[in-house]
């Protein structure tokens, strides 16, 4: 039995915010993000929130994949923005689409949170408890930049991305995950202020802290290993890859990661032009713009990298 991804759809905030409308409100330029970043508009939301971007990501993908929400047992979203902390994204997601044999829960492995849902689900499959599940990333990640930072606040933007997966017999063939929590304040949120009356809070609330070079360093280090270590244990080949559908953090971490592993540029597909950084729901986000754009055919080996806050990576080599 093997994890399949049957169906996939995604939903951006209406608002786009060019680098230029950028350079109205700070210190920038589009020279400056698009050379350093390959960025050249975001989304960011107003009226949306993460919960409604997933609601219609997942309608559109239960369309695509001509599945009904009585038929979906599981549903899992990865964020680190979802709108309140309880209840989840997932129950919002789940009482909005009537889905109410599910069971939802959200998880928190930033970047790489679609690929740890996946092999969650995966691993739930494969037990047999269930048959159909509802993954998304999802964020709006606009609610937790630090504005003031034009380093940081100038890659991030917000969407929700989501897939269906069933058991089947051809799929998700081997994946490779890890963390290094050790490393993890180079890329931090630490706003969540302490109520507790016999604790005194910090005066200032901090919001997405990053050391740009030490993430990098990271990212090109560490991708390519996974990606290798999960095409091992598939016992795929890399020149049998079709695309390499990446975390959509940065166009030079893409190049890199192509150069470290000998691939041409042009099995990377890219969404980062359009869409910046928007963390677990970049690579859901990518995966649908492929599908819709008619670039996936079935038999097709794909590989799925996720990688940043925690810090946290996950490889997956999946067969169309
Ligand atoms: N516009 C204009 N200038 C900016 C700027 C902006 N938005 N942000 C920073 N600068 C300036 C800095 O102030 C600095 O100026 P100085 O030399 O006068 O001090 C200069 O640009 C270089 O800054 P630096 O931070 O060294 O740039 P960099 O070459 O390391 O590029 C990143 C910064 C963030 C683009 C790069 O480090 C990166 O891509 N890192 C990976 C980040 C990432 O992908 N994170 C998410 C992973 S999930």
């Amino acid at each position: 039995m093997r994890t399949k991804i049957i169906g996939t759809g995604s939903c951006l905030p209406q608002t786009v915010v060019t680098n230029d409308d950028l350079s109205k409100i700070m210190d920038t330029s589009d020279e400056w993000i698009s050379s350093r970043t390959g960025i050249k508009e975001r989304r960011l939301a107003k009226e949306e929130t993460t919960a409604t971007m997933s609601i219609e990501a997942s309608r559109r993908a239960m369309e695509n994949a001509n599945v009904s929400a009585q038929e979906i047992d599981l549903i899992i979203v990865a964020t680190v923005t979802s709108d309140h902390i309880t209840p989840s994204t997932s129950c919002e997601i789940q009482a909005a689409i009537g889905a109410d044999r599910a069971v939802a829960f959200d998880i928190n492995a930033a970047c790489s949170g679609f690929l740890f849902a996946l092999s969650i689900a995966d691993a739930y499959l494969k037990l047999g408890t269930f048959k159909t599940a509802l993954i998304l990333g999802a964020e709006t990640l606009s609610r937790i930049m630090d504005w003031s930072d034009r380093s940081t606040c100038v890659l991030f933007g917000d969407g929700a991305g989501a897939a269906i997966v069933r058991a089947d017999s051809a799929g998700l063939l081997a994946y490779d995950q890890g963390s290094a929590g050790a490393r993890g304040m180079v890329l931090s949120c630490l706003n969540r202020r302490n109520n507790n009356p016999l604790v005194k809070n910090p005066t200032d609330i901090q919001y997405v802290h990053m050391d740009g070079q030490e993430v990098y360093k990271f990212a090109v280090t560490t991708v390519p290993v996974s990606i290798k270590k999960a095409l091992d244990e598939a016992g795929v080949n890399i020149e049998d890859i079709d695309y390499f559908a990446l975390h959509q953090a940065n166009i030079r971490i893409i190049q890199a990661v192509a150069k470290r592993l000998k691939v041409p540029e042009d099995k990377f597909p890219i969404s980062l032009d359009h869409c910046g950084n928007i963390s677990a729901a970049s690579v859901p986000i990518l995966l649908d713009e492929m599908n819709r754009n008619g670039l996936l055919k079935p038999g097709m080996k794909i590989v799925l990298a996720g990688f940043g806050g925690g810090l946290t990576w996950g490889s997956a080599v999946i067969e169309w």
